[in-house]
C-alpha cells in the first residue's frame, strides 16, 4: 500500500515518490508471479485439453457472415489462411501464450499479433497500464506526458535514435521515413530487397525485377492501383547479394535517397543477413550520401533489446518501429539522427501528421511493455525458448528424414520445407508450399496456431513455456508424418 503524503504546494515529497515507485514495482512483481503461476496451471490443464481442436463450426459461420460485408472476410489478407488452403478460426480471447477460438479450442499462439505480443497476451503490466490510462480519457489531439516518456525511452533503448515521431502503424512509419529520406538527400530513388515488406504504401509494392538487367527500370508494381510512375522510383534487389547492391550503386548511386531493409527478414520467412551484406549497405550509404533505414517493425526490441542494429553492431540513419512499441494497440514510430529528424514539420518543411498519433492508451501500453522488456529478463527468456524450439524442430526433420531448414533469431523462427539454405527470397520460393499447407492443417487441429504462410515468421513470446515448446515439437512431428 502506498503511504504517500501531499505537500502544501500539492507536490509529493521526493521520498514519497520513491516509496510509491517501490510499492508499484512490488505490486507489479507480485502480479508477474501470479501470472507465472496461472500459466503453469494452464500448462497442466493442457494435456487433458489437447487434440480436441476439430470443431470449427462457429468460426466457419462467422467467416460466412464476414464475407458478406468485409472483403475476403478479413481485415488483413494473410489472416484469411488462403495461402494454406484453409479458413480462419475466429479468436474469442487470448491469454499468455494461448488463444481461444469461438468454438473453445485452445491454441499455442506463434503469431502473437504478428510480433506485437512479445510478453504474451494480457500481460498484467500492460493490461493494468491500459486500464489506468483509460480512466484519463482515450484521445486528446493534444500532447501528453506519456508521449514524452515514450520518446525518451526509445532513444535510450536504441541509441541511433536521437529523435522519434510516433505514428499509428508500421506502414505509416516506413512511408514517412522514405519521404524524409528523399527530402533530406534531395534524391528520389529508394532501394529495397526482394521479399522484404515495409507496409502497403505505394512505393513499397514493387515486384522484384529479374536481376541486374532491370535495375531501376523494370520496377513493376505488384498491385493494381499503384501507378508505374511511383514504383519506377523503387529498386528491388536480391537480399544478401552484395554484387547486386554494388552494381546498383555503381549505376545509380547519386540518385539513391535511401536503402530500406529488414535487418533480419521476417516477411519471406526468417532470413538472416550476412555480415558482408550489412557492412556493404553501411559502406555504400556512407560513400554516396544515401541514408540507411532499418525497418525494425519485427526485429525491434526482440532479436536484441536494442533491435537488430544492436545485435549486428550497425548504426542506421533512420529506424522504423511498429507492433512491439504498442503492447498490442495500434502504433508505429520512426526516428534517427537529429539533423535528419529536424526536417519534420513543424520544425522543418517535411509534412507528416496524425490525429491519433501518440494516443495515450497506446503510449501507456507500449511504455509498460518496453519498461518491462528493459529489465532484460523477457528477452533472455524468449531467446532460450526460441533456441529450444529450433533445436527440437531440426531433430524432427532429421528423424523423419524430411528436408527442412529451421532458421531463427531470438523470438522469430521459420521452418522452410526445402533442402537448400534459405538466404534470399528466391531460395525461399523453392520451398514445398504444398507440404507446408498440409503441415499447417495438422498443426491447427493439434492446437498450434502457426502463421498460415510458408513466407511468414513465427513469433515466440517471453511466456511460451518449455511445455509449450515440447507440445509444439510433438505436433510438428505428428503433422509432418501425417502429411508426408
Ligand atoms: C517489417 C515490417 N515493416 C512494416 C510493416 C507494416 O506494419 P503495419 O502492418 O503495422 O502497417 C510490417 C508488417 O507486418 C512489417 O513486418
Amino acid at each position: 500500500m502506498s503511504t504517500s503524503k501531499t505537500s502544501p504546494k500539492g507536490q509529493k515529497a521526493v521520498s514519497n515518490i520513491v516509496a510509491d515507485k517501490a510499492a508499484e514495482e512490488k505490486d507489479a512483481d507480485q502480479k508477474d508471479q501470479k501470472h507465472a503461476l496461472d500459466k503453469n496451471s494452464l500448462d497442466q490443464k493442457k494435456v487433458a485439453e489437447s487434440y480436441s481442436h476439430v470443431d470449427h463450426s462457429k468460426s466457419a459461420a462467422l467467416f460466412a457472415r464476414a464475407k458478406e460485408h468485409i472483403p475476403g472476410g478479413v481485415n488483413s489478407p494473410v489472416r484469411s489462411c488462403k495461402a494454406v488452403g484453409g479458413e480462419p478460426v475466429f479468436i474469442h480471447h487470448a491469454d499468455g501464450a494461448y488463444m481461444y477460438d469461438e468454438d473453445e479450442n485452445r491454441y499455442i499462439d506463434y503469431v502473437g499479433s504478428w510480433g506485437a505480443m512479445i510478453l504474451g497476451h494480457r500481460h498484467p503490466r500492460v493490461s493494468q497500464a491500459i486500464e489506468d490510462a483509460v480512466q484519463c480519457g482515450t484521445s486528446y489531439g493534444a500532447p501528453c506526458r506519456a508521449e514524452v516518456e515514450m520518446a525518451e525511452l526509445i532513444c535510450q533503448m536504441v541509441p541511433s535514435v536521437e529523435m522519434v515521431r510516433m505514428v499509428n502503424s508500421g506502414t505509416e512509419a516506413c512511408m514517412s521515413a522514405i519521404r524524409l529520406a528523399r527530402a533530406f538527400t534531395k534524391r528520389n530513388l529508394i532501394v529495397k530487397f526482394d521479399g522484404c515488406y515495409h507496409g502497403h504504401a505505394d512505393a513499397f509494392l514493387v515486384k522484384a525485377g529479374s536481376g541486374l538487367a532491370t535495375l531501376g527500370l523494370n520496377t513493376a508494381a505488384s498491385s493494381p492501383g499503384v501507378p508505374g510512375e511511383f514504383t519506377a522510383m523503387t529498386m528491388s534487389l536480391p537480399y544478401n547479394n552484395v554484387d547486386a547492391l554494388r552494381e546498383a550503386f555503381a549505376k545509380k548511386g547519386d540518385e539513391i535517397a535511401a536503402i530500406i531493409v529488414e535487418p533480419v527478414v521476417g516477411n519471406a520467412g526468417v532470413i538472416v543477413p550476412t555480415e558482408e551484406f550489412l557492412k556493404s549497405m553501411q559502406g555504400l550509404c556512407k560513400d554516396t550520401g544515401a541514408l540507411l533505414i532499418f525497418d525494425e517493425v519485427m526485429t525491434g526490441f526482440r532479436v536484441s533489446l536494442g533491435g537488430a542494429q544492436e545485435k549486428f553492431g550497425v548504426k542506421p540513419d533512420l529506424t522504423c518501429f511498429g507492433k512491439v512499441i504498442g503492447g498490442g494497440l495500434p502504433v508505429g514510430a520512426y526516428g534517427g539522427r537529429k539533423d535528419i529528424m529536424e526536417m519534420i514539420a513543424p520544425l522543418g518543411p517535411v509534412y507528416q501528421a496524425g490525429t491519433l498519433s501518440g494516443n495515450p492508451l497506446a503510449m501507456a501500453a507500449g511504455l509498460a511493455q518496453l519498461r518491462f522488456l528493459r529489465s532484460g529478463k523477457p528477452n533472455k527468456e524468449l531467446a532460450l525458448t526460441t533456441e529450444a524450439l529450433a533445436t527440437g524442430l531440426k531433430e524432427v526433420g532429421a528423424k523423419l528424414n524430411v528436408p527442412l531448414q529451421v532458421v531463427s533469431v531470438p523470438g522469430m523462427l521459420s521452418v522452410f520445407f526445402t533442402s537448400e539454405e534459405v538466404k534470399d527470397f528466391d531460395s525461399a520460393l523453392k520451398c514445398n508450399t504444398e507440404l507446408f499447407g498440409k503441415v499447417w492443417h495438422g498443426l491447427i487441429k493439434r492446437g498450434i496456431y502457426w502463421p498460415p504462410s510458408q513466407f511468414e515468421a513465427a513469433f515466440i513470446s517471453a511466456v511460451h513455456s518449455r511445455h509449450d515448446v515440447q507440445e509444439t515439437i510433438a505436433a510438428f512431428e505428428d503433422s509432418i508424418s501425417e502429411a508426408k
